[in-house]
């Protein structure tokens, strides 16, 4: 059985004025996952960094700093930064498709270097005192890779091991590798946890009806675009009208206070919306205005229209990619 949620981190979606304002009105995740950062060779915490990983203002919230890095010393060095801020844990970063990132060695870019993986844990795992998770693909090219890639986690005390069931070139697209994620859980000798388009209540129960061992599980885009999905996990109700209309226009308050500009405010909302939308039936009409506003009274326009107009639905549909 499924005993922990975790909200998986989405750069740019799940930051720190999205997770303080949704763990308020909504909440029910057992850890929330900010959304990477990676050390430079200055070694310094900067400003945005610091923003992001501060506990300030977040002293109540179960967050999980992630670190995306392929230099072991490097990756100490935050895990010591992080632990002096009293986290408990760190996560690395083993997934990210981007070019940018993979060009580099780093996020899913790391897999296509088993050795140097290797070697990299071999140096962490020896001298770091954070517990540290991984989250991971099964592969950068191919799910064959994975026998090999777990050859190496199996060696290491991974606190969990979260899989995202597909490999680089599928980003977060298209079928998931369900067959290969079972004998990854099958045979990691640390704990293991699923991610991967769970974006509704059956969804859920659907995956623990397949794999009843499975003990956690991490949901991202489901999350936003049903903000209430964790509460339903846990028995609550789905999101009433007036409740997510009051959600997103705290958001876009908070939005409005933090970076001080009504225009960067509407652009951050047009993100949640990408998601969002997928709660209301029929939604094509009015998603058009919303994808495509210049002002940020077209975008209260356009936010007015879908709360007046459309149904609202008690799960989400539609590919939320
Ligand atoms: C916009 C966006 C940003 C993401 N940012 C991160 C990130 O910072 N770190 C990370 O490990 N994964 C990141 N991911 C991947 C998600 O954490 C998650 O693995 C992915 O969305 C699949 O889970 P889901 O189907 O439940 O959304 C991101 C995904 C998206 C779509």
């Amino acid at each position: 059985m499924i005993r922990r949620l975790d909200f998986a981190p989405l750069d740019g979606i799940t930051r720190f004025v999205f997770r303080r304002v949704w763990a308020r009105r909504f909440g029910g995740a057992d850890r929330i996952f900010v959304p990477f950062f990676s050390p430079t060779h200055h070694r310094i915490v900067t400003q945005r960094d610091l923003r992001e990983i501060t506990r300030q203002g977040a002293e109540d919230l179960p967050l999980v700093p992630q670190v995306m890095t392929r230099l072991a010393p490097d990756f100490l060095w935050a895990a010591e930064v992080l632990e002096d801020m009293g986290y408990t844990e760190v996560n690395l970063n083993l997934g990210c498709p981007s070019g940018t990132v993979t060009a580099k060695g780093k996020g899913s870019g790391f897999l296509a270097h088993p050795e140097e993986l290797d070697a990299f844990f071999d140096q962490v795992f020896s001298k770091v005192r954070l517990p540290v998770s991984v989250k991971t693909r099964l592969g950068y090219q191919s799910p064959e890779e994975f026998p090999r890639l777990l050859e190496i986690f199996d060696r290491y005390p991974i606190a969990c091991l979260t899989i995202h069931a597909r490999v680089r070139p599928e980003k977060y697209k298209g079928p998931l590798h369900l067959d290969v994620f079972a004998e990854a859980l099958k045979n990691s000798k640390n704990p293991v946890c699923y991610n991967g388009d769970l974006n509704t209540v059956e969804n859920v129960r659907a995956l623990e009806d397949r794999f009843p061992d499975l003990e956690a599980a991490m949901l991202g885009r489901g999350a936003v675009a049903d903000p209430a999905l964790f509460r339903k996990l846990r028995g609550g109700p789905a999101a009433a009208r007036a409740e997510l209309q009051a959600f997103t226009q705290e958001l876009y308050q908070a939005y409005q206070d933090f970076y001080g500009q009504t225009g960067t405010a509407a652009q951050r909302m047009r993100e949640v919306w990408f998601y969002l939308i997928h709660l209301f039936r029929d939604p094509d009409r009015l998603n058009r205005p919303m994808r495509r506003f210049r002002t940020p009274g077209e975008y209260e326009a356009a936010e007015a229209a879908i709360f007046q107009e459309l149904e609202l639905m008690d799960h989400s549909v539609g590919v939320l990619a």
